[in-house]
């Protein structure tokens, strides 16, 4: 299984990580060009790469991992997704004035954007709902494994996700499907947001 990301900073630096870890290949984009990620993928190690997103976007699971800001537009410059997984790691936020401000996106999900802008894609919701700090480090911990919350609406590719979730050493927990679990997950109000959990061993 070959994975990419779409974003390169600190989310998807830390998922480049586990991916790794794990023993797997992974493709990293940012805006900047492949050649500004050589050392990234140079402290990744052998199996990391950079490439373009459309690159990075070629591989079988793909962590969506911009700012809010720059998400519709970069995928609406993709290809038909036929079906890969689009794990979408985004928070509706942006930077303004130097201030985090909440984009208002009226009443859908930020995933629902997402799966429009991605035709062909099956989305999945995940990371989102935890600041990086415990989304980078080893999940396993004494106390317990680090819950991972996600959500979809393809029972398959939510299989093969909860499946890579285990194998990097989180917890993975369905919350049902992009609409429902999503806003659950929502920054702007659902009760997930900011939740840090360990499933107890
Ligand atoms: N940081 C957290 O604690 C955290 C936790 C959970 C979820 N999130 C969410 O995860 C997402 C990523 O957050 P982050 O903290 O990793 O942000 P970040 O450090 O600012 O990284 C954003 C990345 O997106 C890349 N990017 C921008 N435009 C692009 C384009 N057109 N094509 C490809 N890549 C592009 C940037 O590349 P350049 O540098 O080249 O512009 C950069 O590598 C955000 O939506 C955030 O809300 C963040």
């Amino acid at each position: 299984m070959r994975f990419g990301t779409i974003g390169a900073g600190v989310i998807g630096q830390a998922l480049a990580h586990h991916v790794v870890n794990a023993g797997y290949p992974i493709t990293l984009s940012n805006s900047r060009g492949p050649h500004t990620l050589a050392g990234v993928v140079a402290d990744l190690g052998p199996l990391a790469s950079a490439g373009t997103a459309a690159q990075a976007a070629e591989a079988d699971i793909v962590f969506l991992a911009t700012q809010w800001r720059a998400a519709t537009a970069v995928l609406d410059a993709l290809p038909h997704w036929n079906g890969r997984v689009l794990v979408d790691t985004t928070n509706t936020l942006d930077v303004v004035d130097d201030k985090v401000i909440r984009v208002d996106i009226g009443d859908r999900t930020s995933s629902e954007i997402v799966a429009e802008h991605a035709p062909g894609a099956r989305v999945v919701k995940a990371f989102n709902t935890l600041y990086a700090s415990y989304i980078a480090p080893d999940p396993r911990h004494e106390a317990g494994r680090q819950v991972i919350f996600y959500a979809g609406d393809d029972a398959d590719a939510k299989t093969t996700f909860s499946a890579i979730l285990d194998e990097f050493g989180f917890a993975p927990v369905d919350i049902g499907a992009l609409r429902e679990g999503g806003r659950l997950m929502q920054v702007d109000g659902g009760p997930l947001s900011g939740l840090h959990v360990l499933e107890q061993n």
